[in-house]
């Protein structure tokens, strides 16, 4: 798959097969295309945790509430994506520029992360309905978790949306 085919096939995934279970090889080359992306500074402010089993199950359950997110239950690996300190540059470039830069190379490594499954045949979802405190607890984790991602196989029911998304001339503008 190219990046576009990857990018049309991509989508959020809410129907897991909850007995195949989400090759090692696979993973492994998941965290390794996360491990390339860029981010401010190049200071990687983050950590992933895998999380399968029981703790994948207490994890599912902290993303869930007032309906959402049930269909993490099934998912055989969640990825707790938390925060890491800023490196000095980026943290003083964060505050002379008011600029949230941690969150966005978040975003850029959740989108890795979720085009590098999808070219690995792998369903995913990000999930940002998550209980911060409660996913600390349950992964021993310091500092705040920002999103969970859901990696497994869809369930053959499960089929390709059509993508909706603003129409070109409302996302793009031009300026001279
Ligand atoms: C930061 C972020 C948080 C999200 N949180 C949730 C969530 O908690 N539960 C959920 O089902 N989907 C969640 N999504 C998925 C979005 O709803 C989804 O990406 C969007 O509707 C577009 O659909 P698609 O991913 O199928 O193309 C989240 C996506 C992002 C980027």
């Amino acid at each position: 798959m190219n990046f576009s085919e990857i990018a049309e096939n991509r989508q959020s995934c809410r129907a897991y097969c909850s007995d195949r279970m989400v090759e090692q090889e696979k993973l492994d080359r998941i965290l390794e295309t996360a491990r390339l992306a860029p981010s401010a500074c190049n200071g990687q402010p983050y950590r992933v945790t895998v999380c399968r089993g029981d703790a994948a199950k207490k994890v599912a359950l902290a993303t869930q509430g007032m309906g959402l997110n049930k269909f993490a239950q099934d998912a055989p690996i969640l990825l707790v994506i938390s925060e890491q300190p800023y490196v000095a540059t980026a943290a003083l470039g964060a505050k002379l520029k008011g600029n949230d830069y941690r969150s966005i190379d978040i975003g850029i490594l959740a989108a890795y992360i979720t085009a590098e499954a999808t070219a690995q045949g792998i369903a995913s979802c990000i999930l940002g309905w998550l209980d911060d405190a409660r996913i600390r607890e349950i992964c021993g984790l310091d500092n705040a978790v920002r999103l969970v991602i859901t990696l497994g196989y869809a369930k053959d029911d499960d089929p390709l949306r059509t993508k909706k998304r603003k129409a070109l001339d409302v996302l793009v503008n031009e300026c001279q």
